[in-house]
């Protein structure tokens, strides 16, 4: 049996409980002061204020050598529940053509985007995926994020888009992030299906769908569901083809052009709907009564000097809301999660409180882990980051420095 505790946490701040938080309940947070957490076999089995008790059920305290906060704030880990993880080369040239006025889909339709990064994905074997991803994982952690959600998408090919979630499999196992995979095979239709879509989604969904099931390391399914991408009835279709072989839907809507993903996202009952920069009032509501997770990606609204979510309409909608990087090498080559805490207040304008369950609770729920992860009580895996901050708005106002001082991973301090 090993033993942990954290003590002298000038204040821990947390959601709490199982499950999405929505409307007035994301920012109800619990918030203690002088607070200590007591860890046995990596999970949480006790936390509390005030003086530190001798005994905790059964438990000389005493007799642990305790994680020293030294006054500081403590949080859950966080949780980047959307990235396009696995890729080969990046995109720096395309920042030229940004710069100069060409559009996402207009680099895109010219052959850049994700095709050019697919076409390096398919080149890379699956040792050098997994050695660049590990460095990205690595970095991750640096910046206090304890599980990861990870998309293939970039192989647009059975046997690559099995590659790609093979690598995700193999960084499980060998690094502190918990990873959850998502196949994402309806990423875009790839150049030598131009001109026959419908062959693509056969593919997708008869050919790399058994393969991915067989597989067995994907939960969920995804689809760029984007003027010049997929139409909402393709999309509907790979959702629909997922499901039969227990993959859960998620789906890339409104992102550049509302063309109806968000109300497909209600519709069909995903567990979580991404991006969202351009959601309608008729997505909004279709979100709520599907009781899906929008799943927000500042840093992409700011990369692509787009607009933001309208995260308050969706709070006050009932819908809950997470946050999370979209770390990919075209909208957003950018994976520190801070940096979508601070745009969470200042573009979102939302509370600190509702921006740290945005990173945390929503963001497990997003990926089905909510149960698990995202919150510092007993019975949760003991995933935390001790800051070198005060207190929770310290982290939500500075800019640009990584405010992490320890991050604690089942347990253990893992940097
Ligand atoms: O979430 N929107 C689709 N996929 C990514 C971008 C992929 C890329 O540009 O390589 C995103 O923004
Ligand atoms: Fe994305």
């Amino acid at each position: 049996m090993s033993m942990e505790l954290i003590t002298n946490i000038g204040m821990l701040a947390t959601p709490q409980g199982k499950g999405p938080k929505k409307g007035a309940e994301q920012g109800a947070i619990q918030i203690l002061k002088n607070a200590w957490v007591v860890i046995q076999d990596g999970a949480i089995i006790g936390v509390g204020e005030g003086p530190l008790p001798q005994n905790f059920d059964g438990i000389e305290l005493s007799t642990i050598t305790p994680i020293d906060a030294e006054g500081k704030l403590v949080t859950p880990g966080l949780v980047d529940a959307h990235t396009h993880l696995i890729f080969g080369g990046w995109r720096q040239n395309e920042l030229g053509l940004k710069l100069h006025g060409k559009t996402y889909l207009e680099i895109q339709n010219a052959g850049g985007g994700i095709q050019s990064t697919t076409n390096a994905t398919r080149k890379a074997t699956e040792e050098e995926l997994t050695q660049k991803a590990k460095k990205a994982l690595d970095e991750m952690m640096g910046f206090g994020v304890t599980t990861c959600e990870a998309k293939s998408g970039y192989g647009l090919a059975t046997e690559h888009e099995r590659k790609a979630l093979q690598v995700i499999q193999n960084l499980n196992e060998c690094h502190p992030i918990d990873l959850v995979a998502t196949f994402m095979g309806a990423h875009l239709v790839p150049a030598e299906y131009k001109t026959n879509r419908a062959e693509y989604i056969r593919l997708v969904c008869e050919e790399m769908m058994p393969v991915v099931k067989e597989q067995g390391i994907a939960k969920f399914c995804d689809v760029f569901c984007e003027a010049d991408t997929f139409t909402v009835e393709e999309s509907r279709q790979v959702l629909e083809a997922g499901l039969k072989y227990g993959l859960r839907p998620k789906i890339h809507a409104d992102e550049i052009e509302a063309i109806g993903g968000s109300v497909l996202a209600g519709e069909i009952g995903a567990i979580s709907a991404e991006h969202l920069i351009v959601c309608p009032p008729e997505g909004i509501e279709s979100l709520a009564k599907g009781g899906v997770v929008a799943c927000l990606l500042p840093a992409t609204s700011f990369y692509l000097g787009a607009g933001f979510a309208p995260a308050r309409d969706m709070v006050n909608a009932g819908v809950p809301v997470a946050m999370a990087s979209d770390f990919n090498p075209g909208s957003c080559p950018c994976l520190n999660l801070q940096f979508v805490i601070n745009l969470g207040c200042l573009k979102y304008k939302l509370t600190p409180e509702e921006v740290l369950t945005a990173v945390t609770l929503n963001a497990a729920a997003a990926i089905d882990l909510a149960d698990r992860v995202g919150s510092v009580e007993p019975g949760k895996q003991a995933d935390l980051v001790i800051w070198d901050a005060p207190d929770l708005d310290y982290i939500c106002y500075r800019m640009g420095s990584n405010l992490v001082q320890t991050v604690i991973k089942k347990g253990v301090v893992v940097r």
